[in-house]
């Protein structure tokens, strides 16, 4: 069975901890998860992939963060139309307009984003980030 990746970049693992939730909400389904650190990866192992999820928290001033995420991001979005991607993150001050930036990114590079900005959270997950977290990972696993 093929797996679903779920690739995120965190600083203090608020982020991270949301990454592990999409995974099981994916193994729930009965999917296979491999949830990792972009630091692990390379943008072309996502290349194959119908389906998978970006988790980044925002950063800057509401933005992906600009070292590795970005161009991580960059480099997926070549290849994005006609994907199936799932886009998490914790954020802190602000309203999330970060994921509505990001969402609207993905969707203009041809993506179908699945769960809308459903799953972000103020810093660390919540129960209910948790299940929405969750939520997005069932959903992917249903994609
Ligand atoms: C350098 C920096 C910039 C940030 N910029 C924003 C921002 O623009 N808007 C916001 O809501 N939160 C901002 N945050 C807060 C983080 O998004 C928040 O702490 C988040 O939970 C971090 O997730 P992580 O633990 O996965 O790294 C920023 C944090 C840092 C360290």
């Amino acid at each position: 069975m093929s797996e679903i990746i779920v690739a995120y970049w965190s600083g203090t693992g608020n982020t991270a901890a949301m990454a592990d939730y999409v995974g099981q909400g994916i193994e729930e389904s009965g999917k296979k998860a491999r949830v990792v650190s972009i630091s692990d990866i390379t943008p072309d192992s996502l290349k194959d992939a119908s389906v998978f999820a970006l988790g980044c928290p925002s950063m800057g001033a509401e933005q992906l963060e600009e070292g590795e995420m970005e161009p991580f991001v960059e480099a997926v979005k070549a290849f994005a139309a006609g994907k199936t991607i799932g886009l998490f993150g914790s954020y802190g001050w602000g309203d999330g307009e970060w994921m509505r930036i990001w969402e609207a990114d993905m969707k203009a590079a041809g993506a179908r984003v699945v769960g809308g900005e459903d799953a972000i959270c103020n810093e660390a997950p919540d129960e209910e980030a948790v299940e929405a977290c969750k939520e997005l990972g069932r959903d992917l696993a249903r994609a």
